[in-house]
């Protein structure tokens, strides 16, 4: 080979007009065509649970936005090597004609992204991503059927995705039969594999009936199984209330789009009615300290980037209210308490909700329950098993109520887990790991808007305001837990000492028998004299030797 060979050609000189001609738009679609593994997309054993999660998310929240009770209908068919047919049923309120080929015909199109309010979807993405894919994999479109009103008749739709336009195709449209009274079924095919345990479609479905107890999910699975996740409340959560940002840790970009694009005429109204918790008074006391360029009369499109720098400024310093408490809506802390006493086995729960808190400008809430200890039950198949001595804590991680079963590692949960110094409550902890022993916690963070790491919404990125609510959680219910810990390990070191006094006493009063020469009467007195004195010294009631030994025996 020549030395030239080896080197690789020389570059020819192009110039900026030559080089011009290659640029051209991308679409959307073809982004993230070639991207799919941001979009949850990377392995096999991963696709399929990544689309029914994006098509039930989408189901619970149609229903809760529709204040209906969510009933799902989960199928998952086997039809051929490797090729899966997923279809996901709701009863919610069905999508209307003009909207339905855009909404899973075309990327980054949905009614949540605008909406600054608390739901699980928030890209406009999930759904028609989940068809793309499926398309790549298998060719074939998807079918989609849904109901308005029992005043009109179901629509059909099969549809493709035009990658090239990011637009929809559509292969057929129609009227069609369909026995439900108003909801949305939505059908693809896509190449996968249906795995069990860990990162199921089984642990993803009962880990949202645990965080949902209001809604009722069956699946069927590959292999015809049914399974039912059934309802325990038939109370909806309450509607969040869609919030405008908080002054606090809004981000200049944003202050500054939202300036340009406002019909205020004046500051000072801008102020009142496009950012929350800012009322006439706050809006002046804002204006008092920025410079004299700022007015409440001023006009708010005419701001240079350095006023609006000046504003920024003066709201970061505002004293202004924390967020409306009903712009994010937690579990709460007796249904999460509920939900994982049902989840795990264990001998002691703890559950805190905190007050919504402000990151960016986003309202959000954190709350978590904990449970530890081995409980006394046997290990019931398919739930969170409590893990023992050595093991790390089990880990339940929830966004806007869904499970995030995938990249554990970068979320802002795991980090604040982490970074909690647990052997101030009693338990070990390798430095920078998860503490051992059995122990599992749940996290739930609420937000408007959840800054996920990633289109495939796996993990919440670990900005500080959230590591530090999150740590706050943890250190609540770690105080509570130490508290549980030493009782514990008190009781333990009294059942050792019970023992060997259990053990030993006998073996003295035998000796004593033999040297004094005592009869088998005057022997048990002694065993009985010297157990009392042993316990006496211990500060014990007689009688609790029996109690405690008693109780011990039970629980071996
Ligand atoms: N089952 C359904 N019933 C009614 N409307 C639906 C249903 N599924 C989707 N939609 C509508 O379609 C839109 C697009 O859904 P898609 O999953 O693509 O995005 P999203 O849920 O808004 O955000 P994300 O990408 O985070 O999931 C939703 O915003 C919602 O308005
Ligand atoms: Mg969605």
């Amino acid at each position: 080979m020549s030395l030239r060979a080896k080197r690789g050609s020389p570059r020819p000189r192009l110039g900026a007009e030559e080089l011009a001609t290659r640029a051209r738009n991308i679409s959307v679609s073809e982004f993230f065509l070639e991207n799919r593994h941001l979009l949850g997309y990377d392995a096999p054993g991963k696709a399929i649970l990544t689309a029914v999660k994006e098509a039930v998310d989408n189901a619970i929240d149609a229903c809760e936005e529709a204040g209906l009770l969510p009933a799902l209908r989960v199928e998952i068919e086997r039809r051929g090597d490797g090729v899966f047919r997923i279809a996901v049923e709701d009863n919610g309120p069905g999508i209307v004609d003009r909207q339905i080929a855009k909404i899973f015909g075309k990327l980054l199109y949905g009614s949540k992204f605008h909406k600054l309010g608390q739901s699980r979807g928030q890209q406009g993405l999930g759904i028609s991503a989940a068809g793309m894919y499926g398309q790549l994999t298998t060719g074939q479109p998807m079918r989609i059927l849904t109901r308005t009103s029992t005043r009109r008749p179901a629509r059909e739709l099969v549809l493709s995705i035009d990658t090239a336009h990011n637009r929809p195709k559509v292969h057929r449209e129609g009227a069609i039969d369909w026995a439900i009274k108003h909801g949305t079924r939505v059908e693809f095919e896509l190449e996968g594999r249906y795995q069990r345990g860990q990162h199921s479609v089984e642990e993803y479905l009962r880990l949202t009936a645990l965080a949902n107890p209001h809604v009722r999910i069956e699946l069927e699975d590959p292999d015809g199984n049914q399974i039912v996740y059934p309802r325990v409340v038939r109370k909806l959560p309450p509607a969040p209330r869609a919030m405008k940002p908080h002054p606090h840790g809004i981000e200049l970009g944003r202050l500054q789009a939202m300036l340009g694009a406002t019909t205020r005429r004046t500051l000072a109204t801008f102020l009142q009615h496009q950012l929350s918790r800012v009322g006439a008074k706050t809006a002046a006391d804002v204006l008092a300290t920025t410079g004299p360029r700022l007015r409440p009369e001023s006009d708010p499109h005419a701001l240079t980037a350095r006023d609006v720098a000046d504003l920024l400024r003066a709201l970061g310093q505002a004293h202004v209210s924390a967020p409306d408490p009903q712009s994010v809506v937690p579990i709460g802390q007796s249904a999460l308490l509920r939900a994982l006493r049902r989840e795990v086995d264990a001998q002691a729960f703890f559950a805190t909700t905190r007050r919504p808190a402000v990151y960016r400008g986003n309202p959000f809430v954190v709350e978590i329950a904990l449970a530890w200890g081995p409980g006394r039950g046997r290990p019931r198949a398919g739930r969170t098993p409590m893990g023992g001595a050595d093991s790390p804590a089990t880990v339940l991680r929830f966004a806007n109520r869904v499970p995030l079963l995938f990249s554990a590692s970068g979320c802002a949960i795991t980090k604040a887990m982490v970074e909690v110094d647990w052997r101030t409550y009693g338990l070990s902890q390798p430095s920078g790991a998860l503490p051992l022993g059995p122990l599992v916690v749940l996290v739930h963070v609420a937000s408007s808007w959840v800054p996920f790491t990633s289109e495939s919404k796996e993990a919440i990125a670990p900005y500080s305001e959230i590591l530090h609510e999150i740590k706050l959680a943890l250190q609540h219910c770690g105080r509570q837990l130490a508290a549980r810990i030493a009782a514990a390990k008190r009781r333990q070191r009294d059942l050792d000492q019970l023992h060997a006094i259990e053990r030993y006493v006998p073996h003295v009063a035998l000796a004593l028998q033999q040297l004094l020469d005592l009869s088998d009467a005057e022997r048990d007195r002694t065993v009985a004299d010297l157990e009392t004195i042993l316990l006496a010294t211990r500060g014990e009631p007689a009688h609790a030797h029996d109690s405690m030994l008693g109780e011990n025996r039970a629980h071996a």
